[in-house]
């Protein structure tokens, strides 16, 4: 892999579909490399925006218009950030060997969907998994969830993220409530779910796994287990290292590395476990950085977003732990655009805190706006300093 100059003919184009605060600091790891990083979103001003060389606003799941894009930058690689993408037009033109999809078109297409995934993993590869079904109607949905899952049960839209249309479903008489919650939050037009029996886990992970080239041979690298805590879908602190059993251990590098080498490419994914005890069930995995290991900044000699970017230009990479560390989540608490945030002094008093905050232009009550850091000895002691930095941060109307 050659790198070049950006805005001459020398350069690696970048394009990142999906402008977050995970793509912002791929973007950031890209420009430390050089590349010339194009980033795209649906709406203008996004994070990763701010620090690219251009961007542009796009409805990404619009075949035609992202097509045009690619076809007018000629990106060399194209970075999803989100699942939300028409992904049957980036197998197009990963075919037409117009861009290289990372980690691959197949990937993107799989872990979309819910039911791509699952089958992939439960039925392709053997992993285990909760108990599951899919159901396309009201009346099938109760079927399954008294004939395969039982009770309590999770409710999903097969396309959605972010917990939402999510329900956690504990009696029969709450699956029409569960149906019509799941067809508000899914992004299709034909309704379709997953039913998922409830693991009654002791915690869950995320093993960030990268595949990067190594002497010219795909090597599988792991980083230390990250632990989160999860309301509504959508994580609110995480840490690392998760300290498990050696067998769980060894049991989460076997499942991560089974379901990235199956999904196969360059790159970091973050592959989403169960573990109770020396058991571990496969949930999920995003083929790119994941929003738990946003930690990674203060933890490791490469954060995610370093690895991913060393990964997908063919670079080699070091997923290993510096120091165990937390990160806490800082909500916009408010609707409002154009917010200001007081306290960041007082939050980046606290020993071993650092900050992040993404630039977002427009703050939701929920939306995540910054993330609390913190290294410390040991974990407990980080999340009581990411927490309490985190709660030192006040947003407030601009
Ligand atoms: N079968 C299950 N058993 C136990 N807990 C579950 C199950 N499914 C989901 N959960 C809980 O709900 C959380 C969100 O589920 P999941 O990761 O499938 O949703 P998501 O919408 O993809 O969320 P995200 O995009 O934030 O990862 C999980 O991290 C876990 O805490
Ligand atoms: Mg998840």
């Amino acid at each position: 892999m050659r790198l070049g100059t950006p805005n001459s003919p020398t350069a690696v184009r970048v394009m990142l579909l999906g402008s977050g605060e995970l793509g912002k600091e791929v973007t950031i790891e890209l420009q430390r490399l050089g590349c010339e990083v194009i980033a795209v979103d649906r709406y203008d001003g996004a994070p990763a925006q701010q620090v690219a060389h251009r961007s542009h606003v796009v409805a990404m799941t619009d075949a035609g218009a992202l097509r045009a894009l690619v076809e007018r930058e000629r990106p060399h690689l194209i970075v999803p950030e989100i699942e939300a993408i028409a992904t049957d037009e980036l197998a197009r033109i990963e075919a037409d060997g117009l861009a290289t999809v990372i980690p691959t078109a197949r990937a993107a297409q799989l872990t979309m969907n819910r039911e791509g995934i699952r089958r992939l993993a439960a039925e392709a590869l053997g992993l285990p998994t909760s108990a599951y079904a899919f159901a396309a109607s009201e009346a099938e949905l109760a079927t399954a969830a008294a004939e395969v899952t039982g009770f309590p049960c999770f409710v999903k839209p097969v396309m959605s993220s972010s917990g939402k249309g999510q329900s956690y479903v504990e009696r029969p008489d709450q699956i029409a409530e569960a149906w019509r919650y799941a067809l508000e939050g899914g992004r299709v037009e034909q309704p379709r779910v997953i039913v998922e029996g409830r693991v009654d886990f002791d915690f869950e992970i995320t093993q960030l796994t990268v595949r990067s080239l190594a002497g010219g041979v795909v090597e599988t690298s792991f980083c230390a287990p990250i632990g989160h805590r999860q309301v509504k879908g959508d994580y609110v602190e995480s840490w690392q290292p998760q300290p498990m059993s050696a067998a769980a251990l060894s049991k989460t590098r076997d499942i991560a590395a089974a379901v990235t080498t199956a999904l196969g490419g360059l790159g970091l994914f973050g592959v989403e476990l169960f573990v109770k005890g020396d058991d571990v069930w496969f949930s999920e995995v995003s083929p790119r950085p994941h929003d738990t290991g946003l930690v990674t900044l203060v933890t490791q000699h490469q954060s995610e977003f370093a690895l991913h970017a060393r990964a997908i230009l063919g670079l080699p990479t070091d997923a290993g732990l510096r120091e165990p560390g937390a990160s806490a989540v800082i909500y916009g608490g408010m609707d409002a655009r154009g917010i200001a945030f007081e306290g960041v002094d007082e939050a980046l008093a606290v020993p071993g805190a650092d900050l992040r905050l993404f630039g977002k232009p427009e703050s939701f009550e929920r939306r995540r706006m910054g993330v609390a850091l913190a290294r410390a000895a040991d974990v407990e002691e980080a999340r009581d300093r990411a927490r309490e930095a985190a709660g030192k941060v006040r947003p407030v109307a601009g």
